[in-house]
């Protein structure tokens, strides 16, 4: 199965990246607020180290990291522009300074033990014909046993009725918050062409990979996300 690449969308200037985000994602800021608190629920231990998967651009170590002086990152993603543009923004913050950025897969990280992780919007991006398996294996094998990962992807089957309700009403959100017409409806059409699978099978590929008591966290249209322990 092929399935659109990041890097492969018809991208806006990388600089308007975090702004475009906003726009487009429901939800957005709820997001990093839900795990920062489900974090700081599950993490009893003041210092913490976690595992950022997908981390390009920064937004999840720089929202973290905000007001958890304690946590340090270790984040890596597979597109050295995005990487360059979270290096660049945590450069600006102290949170710089608790965490690293790789241009590298899960699967080249030598470093392990992780006290927490989070994959958010990105596991969407790794087609189902076994590399998403991989993938979450891969993720389990770098945490502490019982950490938590916070995973936030979208969901749904192409071409199903419910799908393509919530494919329209996104591009309507995104114009209605200010994204222009015909960037809102290649943005949605980029929903058919990634690896999005329904949220039957991402629980199972999360099961198959080790994690247990998937627990939902968040729903916005099509993006879904739970805790899952490895
Ligand atoms: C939509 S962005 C989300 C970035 C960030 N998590 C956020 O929420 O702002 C998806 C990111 O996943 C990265 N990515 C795609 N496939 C990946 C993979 N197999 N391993 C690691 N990162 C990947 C992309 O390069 C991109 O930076």
């Amino acid at each position: 199965m092929t399935a659109l690449k990041f890097e492969d969308q018809k991208l806006p200037d990388l600089d308007d990246y975090a702004a475009l985000a906003e726009q487009f994602i429901p939800g957005r800021r709820a997001i990093f607020a839900i795990v920062e608190a489900a974090f700081l629920e599950l993490l009893s231990q003041r210092s913490a180290r976690i595992l950022v998967v997908g981390a390009g651009g920064g937004e999840e170590i720089l929202r973290l990291g905000q007001h958890n002086p304690h946590w340090l990152f270790v984040g890596v993603d597979t597109y050295a522009p995005m990487v360059e543009l979270a290096r660049k923004r945590l450069a600006e913050t102290p949170v710089g300074a608790r965490s690293q950025v790789y241009v590298k897969p899960i699967d080249g990280l030598d470093e392990k033990d992780f006290d927490a992780a989070t994959c958010i919007l990105t596991a969407h991006f790794v087609p189902d014909d076994g590399a998403k398996l991989a993938f979450f294996e891969a993720i389990r094998a770098r945490l502490k046993p019982g950490a938590p990962l916070a995973i936030v992807d979208g969901v749904g089957v192409a071409g199903e009725d419910q799908t393509e309700l919530l494919r329209r009403i996104w591009k309507r959100h995104a114009v209605r918050n200010g994204v222009a017409e015909e960037v809102a409806e290649s943005n949605a059409e980029n929903f058919k062409k990634v690896a999005v699978v329904s949220e039957q099978r991402q629980e199972d590929l999360l099961t198959s990979a080790g994690f247990e008591r998937l627990t939902p966290i968040f729903r916005g249209l099509a993006i879904k996300g739970w805790l899952a322990f490895a």
